[in-house]
């Protein structure tokens, strides 16, 4: 039984709401992790260990939550994370969550892997943004790229990208494989099983879908935005690549993964404009660190990172206040990921359009907690995180 919208109060209430929607395989693809899962878990813990220093007898009558992404001037201080395809989560997947970035007016990414094309998804945003009357001349989607092996299709698919207007290039680095998919491979084993397959025979089928994020069982049939073919995502790329693509883009660069402070300090090096810190909402590596974990790494040992480039987090941020923790530990803005993905599922654009206004909610709700009218305010003493620092 899916619950009405206005049931869901909070971020994470999408989840059963999407379970309750969602055929069991598209489940299972949204919501899988890497291994035992610990990375996701760790991600959705770490949050809850940092504490706010709250300030009081501040005025914060009137909070602002504007913040800029990369020059873009953003309305709110988090974005919706690239999540494959989502087609497969619903059957207008990427046109609905187009015309909730538009309706919110957040900043979007949008997956190499999605089961519309990049100009079918721009164009989507366009018309929608006129349709509402508002100023359409500054692009807030932005592109996740997985680099495809062939450096042709790479090239041709960075024009095509830049020739429709993204603002930003966010190139995925924690992929050079996909990472171990658990649940995704019980279900393939399960199915082979079923079908009365030899043992010996599950580890092949396995196999087959491992090198996509692009997702089980598409609803409609994928017209793929330049996703490279199963098998066809780059393990070869290195540092040296970032300049080819710098030829051949010149706005905004941002590597999106970036997981220890030496990787920070390399991204300062060769002069990209950001870097995400991310495990891939706890899908590729095995124990790897929460954005935070990294984030406080950095801090200690590439400070100067946070000042030459802008520093972004993501995964297992379900809370306002935890977008608000981010913040004040040198995060420019935080993406999230699952919640709106299960949104979409249950709801369409419209829960998107819900759960964002439940995250500016609790993200209001935070600042004057905190004594703060604005993300200006923002310091690293506003929060205490001994405890992760500890360990
Ligand atoms: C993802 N993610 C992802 N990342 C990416 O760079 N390209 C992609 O195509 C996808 N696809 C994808 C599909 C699904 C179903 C999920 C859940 C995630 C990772 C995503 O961008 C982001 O890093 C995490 O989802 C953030 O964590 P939370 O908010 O989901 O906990």
């Amino acid at each position: 039984q899916v619950p009405h919208v206005t049931l869901c109060v909070r971020a994470s209430d999408f989840e059963a709401a999407a379970k309750a929607t969602l055929p069991n395989k598209s489940w299972i693809y949204a919501s899988s992790s890497a291994n035992s899962g610990q990375s996701l878990q760790g991600n959705l813990d770490d949050w809850s260990r940092v504490t706010f220093r709250p300030r009081v007898l501040r005025n914060v009558e009137t909070v602002e939550v504007g913040t800029r992404i990369l020059g873009n001037s953003s309305p709110l201080p988090f974005y919706c994370s690239p999540m494959g395809s989502m087609g497969s989560i619903h059957a207008d997947g990427e046109i609905e969550m187009t015309k909730a970035i538009v309706q919110t007016g957040m900043h979007g990414l949008m997956s190499t892997a999605s089961t519309k094309t990049t100009e079918q998804i721009m164009e989507t945003y366009l018309a929608e943004q006129e349709r509402r009357g508002s100023n359409a001349s500054a692009s807030k989607l932005m592109f996740q790229l997985y680099i495809p092996t062939d450096r042709q299709r790479a090239v041709e698919l960075i024009r095509r990208v830049k020739k429709a207007g993204f603002h930003s290039l966010w190139i995925t680095v924690d992929t050079p494989v996909l990472g171990k998919r658990t649940a995704d491979r019980y279900q393939q084993a399960q199915e082979a099983f079923d079908v009365g397959l030899a043992e010996e025979d599950v580890e092949p089928a396995a196999e087959k879908e491992v090198e996509t994020e692009g997702g089980a069982a598409p609803k409609v049939s994928p017209k793929i935005g330049g996703r490279p073919p199963p098998g066809q995502l780059s393990a070869r790329t290195t540092w040296e690549d970032l300049a080819w693509i710098r030829r051949e883009w010149d706005r905004p660069i941002v590597l999106k993964g970036v997981q220890c402070a030496e990787d920070a300090k390399l991204a300062v090096e060769y002069g990209v404009q950001g870097i995400l810190l991310s495990n891939h909402g706890g899908r590729q590596m095995h124990t790897a660190p929460s954005a935070l974990m990294t984030l406080l790494e950095i801090r200690a040992y590439a400070p100067e990172a946070l000042g030459k480039l802008e520093v972004f987090v993501d995964g297992g941020l379900r809370d306002g206040a935890d977008v608000l923790k981010a913040l004040c530990l040198g995060a420019k803005a935080v993406g999230v990921g699952r919640p709106f993905l299960y949104a979409l599922a249950a709801y369409g654009g419209k829960g998107v359009e819900r759960c964002v206004d439940v995250l500016s909610e609790e993200l209001t709700t935070a600042m004057r907690l905190l004594g703060i009218t604005s993300l200006d305010q923002v310091r690293p003493e506003m929060v205490n995180a001994q405890r992760l620092l500890n360990e």
